[in-house]
């Protein structure tokens, strides 16, 4: 029998996200709920599911919903009982005994691969009392908003994403010897592209992968990507999600950054599980 219940739909800000009720993840989804979803997730950009109390089997089961999984780069975060599932927590540390706060700073998603994952999806298992919340800035509002001539200077200019770029002030925790060697080394995509399923167009930037621009000097891209992060990430085209027990939600990484905040008491456990979605090439 189908999951779903008595769904409500309901949006987070005037821009960005949903929070979906009345549905149950561990259950089947009937083929016109699922493609109701997807609907909603290209429409919106945020999903919100409440109320979930998946194992990482189930929710693997429930992101398939909306497509292939994408592996991740870095093998060393993955359930050794699920190894497709990953998780993110705050209890981990870096060779030099440094706290790692996973998806600190604004980013999107693997933008280093040639077809960067389309959705990110995190679940809620552990979370401290208060804070760690992730925040979205929507990059088609960006992008609407920007100055004409502004527009015209950057449509059509391209950036090259490495895996961690030397101008970034996120360092990330280093790659696992096995997934090295499947890694780019560099990938071009352009700095302004075309959502692939509303056909909305969006800044297309992430300050821990970009390494330069093509044709560009050093000084004047750092300016101008710092720029566009500035007028992307204002508070006008930022949705902060505040986290719930039971919260699974996902996130289309063609359209927005995001960041986590570790704003919280350490000596709390913040732990989510995590797994992406495949996508396309960026156009
Ligand atoms: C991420 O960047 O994938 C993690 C975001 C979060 O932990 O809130």
């Amino acid at each position: 029998m189908s999951a779903s219940v008595d769904l409500t739909i309901t949006p987070l800000s005037t821009h960005t996200g949903v929070e979906i009720r009345g549905i149950d993840l561990s259950r089947p989804v009937d083929p016109a709920l699922a493609a109701r979803l997807n609907r909603a997730f290209v429409d919106h950009a945020v999903l919100v599911f409440r109320d979930q109390h998946l194992t990482a089997p189930e929710m693997l089961a429930a992101v398939r919903l909306f497509g292939e999984v994408f592996p991740q780069h870095n093998t060393r975060f993955a359930l050794p009982d699920c190894p497709l599932i990953h998780y993110i927590s705050n209890q981990d540390r870096f060779p030099d005994g440094r706290r790692y706060i996973p998806g600190e700073g604004w980013h999107t998603d693997h933008s280093n691969d040639a077809m960067p994952p389309k959705a990110t999806v995190l679940h809620a298992v552990t979370l401290p009392d208060r804070g760690g919340d992730t925040e979205f800035a929507n990059l088609q509002q960006a992008w609407a908003a920007l100055d004409p001539a502004t527009r015209q200077r950057i449509d059509g200019l391209q950036a090259v994403h490495v895996y961690q770029s030397s101008h970034s002030a996120r360092k990330l925790m280093g790659l696992a010897p096995d997934a090295r060697a499947a890694v780019p080394a560099a990938v071009v995509h352009p700095i302004v592209r075309t959502h692939p399923e509303n056909g909305r167009k969006g800044l297309y930037i992430n300050p821990i992968r970009i390494e330069s621009i093509p044709g560009m000097e050093e000084p004047e891209a750092l300016a101008l990507l710092d720029t566009l992060l500035d007028h992307a990430t204002q508070p006008a085209f930022v949705y902060r999600h505040r986290w719930q027990a039971g919260d699974l939600a996902m996130w289309d990484n063609r359209c927005l950054l995001h960041k986590a905040n570790g704003d919280y008491d350490m000596a709390q456990t913040r732990y989510l599980y995590r797994v992406m979605l495949k996508g396309d090439a960026p156009v």
